[in-house]
Parts: structure tokens; C-alpha cells; sequence
């Protein structure tokens, strides 16, 4: 168990193209999942990428009960979702406020496709595809990003709806969002 290290904005590894994980139930990918779980839950994320500690694989944890972060999400199921893919259901695409682990005390206005189905692998090679709406696919878009080297402000169409956190509080923008630990 470790709380590793979470890479911030500028460093080139976030930039990256991940590449595709090809071995399931080694030992090497069950300690990152379980790093990454820990890492996770120590700064309250409500997903992580291996890119954002250093791994440039195509490995993604999300999911929550609830989240301080996101007080106003329905709960995400725990996932772990490996060389993952994403299809748009519909044309729909809504915006809402999302942060990253990597940007810490940021929050931008993200526009993303509402509603998605997402396919990709378990920890034990099993592979399942899901549908998902709302913050559920937002989550997944958000993460499944950073294996392209994307982060959310190069999604945003309006850059004057970045901010801090504390700020965007302030000014009514947020509301009912803890401040963040990082
Ligand atoms: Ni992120």
C-alpha cells in the first residue's frame, strides 16, 4: 500500500500517449491498482489515470459513495478500467464544473457528450461494456483523457471559466464544494 506522488500540470509524462496494458493478473498491475486506490482515496479524487503518478499505461480508477469534492454527485461504482474506449450515445453534450488531481485548487466549466457507452477491461483481463449519463460520463471522458495526453482545460471553449476553487465559491459560481486538501 502507497500513496504515490500525483503529477501536476506541465509535467510532459500528463502529455503523453498512454500505451495499452497486454498482461493481466501480474503481480506488477495489482500493486499500481492497488497505489492507485490508495492515492485516490487519500486526496478524495473521484477518479485517477496511472499517467497522473507517473505510469504511462492505459489504466483508469473512478467511482465513489460519495465525494467531498463533488457533494452534489450520485455515486459512481468503484471501477477499474483498463485500454478503455468511448462511444458518444447521441449528440447531446452538457457542461458542468470538473477538477483533476492534477490541477489542484482548479475547477473549470468542461462541456462533455452526456451520455457515452464505454468498453475496456477488468483488472482480471474480463472485459465489459457500460452505459453512462450525467456525472458518470463525465468522469469517464475526464479520465479516459489523460491516456491521451488530454487535460480538461484543453476541452473548455471558454477559458474565463477557470478558476480557484475559493474564488469561484466567492463569486457564486460553486457552490457547496469543500475545499480541497492539495
Ligand atoms: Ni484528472
Amino acid at each position: 500500500m502507497a500513496i504515490r506522488e500525483v503529477l501536476r500540470l506541465g509535467n510532459p509524462i500528463l502529455g503523453q500517449k498512454a500505451s495499452r496494458i497486454t498482461e493481466f493478473n501480474t503481480n506488477e498491475l495489482d500493486v499500481l491498482i492497488q497505489d492507485m486506490q490508495d492515492t485516490m482515496q487519500a486526496k478524495n479524487g473521484a477518479g485517477l489515470a496511472a499517467p497522473q503518478i507517473g505510469v504511462s499505461q492505459q489504466l483508469v480508477l473512478f467511482g465513489f459513495t460519495s465525494n467531498p469534492r463533488y457533494p452534489q454527485a450520485a455515486p459512481i461504482p468503484q471501477t477499474v478500467l483498463i485500454n478503455p474506449e468511448i462511444r458518444p450515445v447521441g449528440e447531446l453534450i452538457t457542461y458542468d464544473w470538473e477538477g483533476c488531481l492534477s490541477l489542484p485548487g482548479l475547477r473549470g466549466f468542461v462541456p462533455r457528450y452526456d451520455c457515452i457507452e464505454y468498453s475496456g477491461y477488468d483488472a482480471n483481463g474480463d472485459q465489459h461494456t457500460i452505459k453512462a449519463s450525467g456525472f458518470h460520463a463525465r468522469v469517464v471522458q475526464h479520465e479516459c483523457d489523460h491516456l491521451i495526453g488530454i487535460l480538461y482545460p484543453q476541452r473548455m471553449d471558454d477559458l474565463s471559466k477557470l478558476g480557484y476553487v475559493d474564488e469561484l465559491l466567492e463569486a457564486g459560481e460553486l457552490q457547496h464544494v469543500k475545499q480541497e486538501q492539495s
